[in-house]
């Protein structure tokens, strides 16, 4: 088995599990669509699409994502039972090439306190659990959540056995965040030293980032001899998040002198991918975060500057160009044409099937009018915004006119259109974000309770794009909603009806769910 694992180390990107289940508001299947298709386009080699047990939302994205998106193994999170791997199968059955990822908890707090097991029975269930698996297809994850926390004894007992059971792909969480480098560079050797199956299977690692040492605990294992490495785009993921991808493919590419080692991503994308991963999720990236921060590649010192302009190496270890960030050579205005914006769109990265040029460009000119000049984040934004609306939407806002007294007292006349039905409602409030609120309420039938409501300037200036970023809390479920537009009230009333339409269709999926059980069931019976 040792020539089939090469030395390039594979990629597995779980944004969409470790990194999704992280998030305030889970994200709608459109959304979902949007980030897989982006990290495919980075090159990863195994994308985590879900947990297909978690809910019927999960399911029926890692169903639909798998089947449509062609080239990296697809794959979905498994808890070592029967019904989360039948699940996951089912999710994964389209998928050109797919993986079921297991786990199963090996450390003694774990064990003792969470699963009440001994460590032979945890590992009893994950080899019936691998062997199960093994029936939906041959390539098997199995994971020892907690393992940097496992006595090595224990961490080789069940890796043996999980291998034997059929396990392909061997990954060590450090599930806390817990190890330091040398540490865990010490796990990875001794499993390598004492494992005796252990070329039978390729070594991987998913490190927490809880003391900052995620990717430095990542470069330590390849160092070791681990063939996989799990990331996701920001290195957005539970608590302080997992390994950045960008960050550990960064590493490896600047410093081949050092690890002599290579993954296959395209660090062309990785710019646009990160932008878009922290648009959608609603996790901003700090300014100085490496790679792909704001101030990433902005020198402010003047002995910083005059060293760039003589010799950019003087203190740039990597080009903007690199990770796929493109200098603008036009201006772009009411006179731009849309030839020019599709263009630097292009050039942003974007694909002619990720928008509509024609709505676009007649949004482009509104903006234009406003603004005088745009900028790329402008045109962003306008991408963005149309991807919030899909042609089946069952509501949207057709008319907003609010009125505001000097005391703050305000009105506000909402027109939507619920189901091809046009409605209008009027209602006060305090100011005319609540009035306008208060009216689309006394629109919809269900009480919709605003948790967080939050505002960002999309770039800078008096009028940059305001983006509002919503999570309400709607039957039951927390959700995600966004506007964008230069007037605050409208990104609002724009989040709010973009909140209705992710709950109508998490409705529709359930309706569906419920509907194909019936079937099977009255089949069975
Ligand atoms: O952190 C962790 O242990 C995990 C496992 C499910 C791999 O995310
Ligand atoms: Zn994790």
């Amino acid at each position: 088995m040792t020539s089939a694992i090469d030395d390039r180390i594979w990629i597995f990107d779980t944004t969409l599990r470790d990194g999704e289940q992280a998030l305030r508001a889970s994200l709608s299947k459109k959304q979902k669509i949007q980030i897989a298709e982006a990290i495919s386009r980075l090159g990863v080699d195994v994308m985590e699409l879900g947990f297909p047990a978690s809910s019927p939302g999960d399911f029926d994205a890692v169903q639909t994502i798998s089947r449509s998106i062609k080239g990296p193994v697809m794959c979905g999170l498994a808890r070592a039972v029967p019904s989360d791997i039948q699940a996951c199968g089912e999710a994964l059955q389209y998928a050109e090439r797919k993986r079921i990822h297991t786990f199963i908890a090996s450390s003694p707090l774990h064990l003792q306190y969470k699963l009440r097991k001994t460590l032979q029975q945890a590992t009893e269930q994950a080899v019936a659990s691998i062997k199960l698996a093994r029936q939906y297809t041959d390539d098997i994850e199995f994971s020892c959540e907690d393992a940097g926390r496992t006595p090595i004894d224990d961490l080789c007992y069940m890796v043996e056995h999980a291998i034997s059971a059929g396990a392909t792909t061997i990954n060590i969480p450090d599930t806390v965040g817990y190890t330091i480098p040398a540490e865990f560079a010490n796990i990875i050797t001794e499993l390598k030293n004492k494992v005796p199956n252990i070329d039978k299977a390729r070594l991987s690692v998913h490190c927490h980032n809880d003391l900052g040492l995620a990717v430095a605990n990542s470069l330590a294992a390849i160092e070791a001899g681990a063939r996989q490495v799990e990331c996701t785009i920001n290195g957005i993921g539970e608590r302080a998040g997992n390994c950045a991808l960008e960050e550990f493919a960064m590493v490896l590419a600047t410093r081949a002198d050092s690890y002599r080692q290579h993954t296959a991503i395209n660090s062309n994308e990785i710019y646009r991918t990160s932008q878009l991963v922290s648009q959608i999720c609603n996790m901003p990236i700090q300014p100085n975060k490496a790679i792909v921060g704001s101030n990433a590649f902005v020198h402010s010192s003047g002995i910083h500057q005059d060293g760039v302009l003589k010799a950019q190496n003087t203190y740039e270890i990597i080009t903007p160009e690199s990770i796929g960030m493109r200098p603008n050579q036009f201006n772009l205005t009411s006179r731009s044409g849309k030839h020019v914006i599709k263009h630097r769109l292009s050039e942003l990265g974007y694909r002619e099937h990720d928008y509509d040029l024609v709505s676009l460009y007649e949004s482009f000119l509104e903006l234009a009018d406003k603004k005088g000049q745009l900028f790329d984040y402008d045109l962003e934004a306008l991408v963005f915004a149309q991807s919030l609306q899909e042609l089946d939407d069952p509501y949207s806002l057709t008319g907003l006119v609010t009125e505001t007294d000097s005391q703050g007292h305000a009105s506000a006349t909402v027109q939507l259109t619920c189901h091809g039905k046009p409605r209008s409602q009027t209602a006060s409030g305090n100011g005319p974000v609540d009035a306008s609120y208060n009216a689309l309420q006394s629109i919809i039938d269900q009480p919709l309770d605003i948790v967080s409501y939050q505002l960002s300037a999309k770039g800078s200036g008096a009028d940059a794009l305001g983006q509002v970023d919503i999570t309400a809390r709607y039957a039951g479920q927390n959700i995600h909603g966004i506007g964008l537009a230069t007037d605050i009230v409208k990104a609002s009333a724009q989040a709010y009806v973009h909140v209705l339409n992710t709950a109508a269709r998490a409705a529709q999926v359930r309706a569906l769910k419920q509907h194909l059980q019936a079937e099977v069931q009255e089949q069975a019976s």
